[in-house]
């Protein structure tokens, strides 16, 4: 195990079949665990808005026993005094034991963890790549389908710029049997590098597409996205693209009865809210899922039984 989680191929499967293992038992015994990061702090660093992460890793760390400091926008702290990612990384270790952090810079969290001793959890960079929420979509499929493996995975909307598709298609290329189906306008496409490092490298089947219709009946998870409006260069192109895809009880009629829907959330107009009573929506589950998998995670980095 690496001192921090960057990317999510730090993890090998194994580690990754760990994790899962100890939020399984942390959601069947949450007694057990309501210690064991007694004394310990966390301190949550976020350049960028947020809702369920940083949410979800402080209830993570208060139902571990432990505590949290931090900001929850650049405006809040120093950095808008122009103060360097380092320094303030650097800082903050003087305070806490573990820091998550989140910012609009590729590369952001990499920085601060190569300044530090202390572990560094990548909350999600620029456009680029979101760990923990991978961690948080595995679990919820192993859960909801049993498995992570021989699974036709769709992912659909913002592929260019949706970081948590990015490190979701490198996790789950590692399984026997995945197939993505690839669903976005051709503006929106998954990037080079995602295709040439992770799908053509690993021999990875999968196919793409701009029709969620044709691509729904083969799906066994529907993997929805939010266009990604602040990486936009041209508000003109979100206005464009922002609705190609609304998920609506119509469009369920040819999928399989045991689809399971998941989107990382927030969501604006891409699923519908008739969705949300439907037994194969799995975002909220998915949301609470976060904070188990975060919590495994924590431990793990700390080093704690
Ligand atoms: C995602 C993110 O920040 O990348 N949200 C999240 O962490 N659950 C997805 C998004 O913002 O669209």
């Amino acid at each position: 195990m690496t001192k921090d989680l960057i990317d999510i191929l730090q993890l090998s499967r194994e580690e990754i079949d760990e994790l899962i293992a100890t939020a399984g038992d942390i959601i069947e015994h949450p007694d057990v665990y309501a210690h064991k990061c007694d004394g310990k702090k966390l301190a949550t660093l976020f350049y960028e808005p947020s809702t369920r992460t940083r949410l979800s890793f402080e209830s993570a760390m208060i139902e571990l026993g432990g505590s949290v400091i931090g900001f929850s926008s650049a405006t809040d702290s120093s950095v808008s005094k122009g103060e360097s990612v380092a320094d303030t990384a650097r800082t903050v270790e003087c305070f806490a034991d573990i820091i998550a952090m989140r910012h609009p810079k590729e590369g952001a969290p990499y920085v601060a963890a190569s300044n530090v001793d202390i572990p560094v959890v990548n909350a999600g960079d620029g456009g680029h790549n979101h760990p923990t929420q991978t961690l948080t979509d595995l679990l919820t499929i192993s859960r909801e389908k049993g498995r992570l493996d021989q699974l036709v995975v769709g992912c659909c909307g913002d592929l260019k710029f949706g970081r948590t598709v990015h490190s979701l298609i490198a996790a789950m290329s590692r399984y026997e049997g995945v197939k993505f189906v690839l669903i976005s306008p051709e503006e929106l496409k998954i990037p080079e590098h995602v295709r040439t490092e992770i799908l053509d490298k690993g021999h990875i089947e999968y196919e793409e597409t701009d029709s969620l219709e044709n691509a729904m009946p083969n799906l066994d998870v529907l993997y929805m996205t939010r266009v990604q409006r602040e990486r936009f260069f041209n508000e003109a192109d979100y206005l464009r693209l922002k609705d190609t895809y609304i998920l609506t009880p119509d469009k369920l009629t040819y999928a399989k009865y045991d689809l399971s829907i998941l989107h990382p959330l927030p969501r604006v107009n891409e699923i519908s809210v008739e969705i949300d009573k439907d037994p194969r929506a799995c975002y909220f589950k998915q949301v609470r899922y976060g904070k188990y998998i975060r919590m495994a995670l924590m431990l793990k980095l700390l080093g704690v039984d």
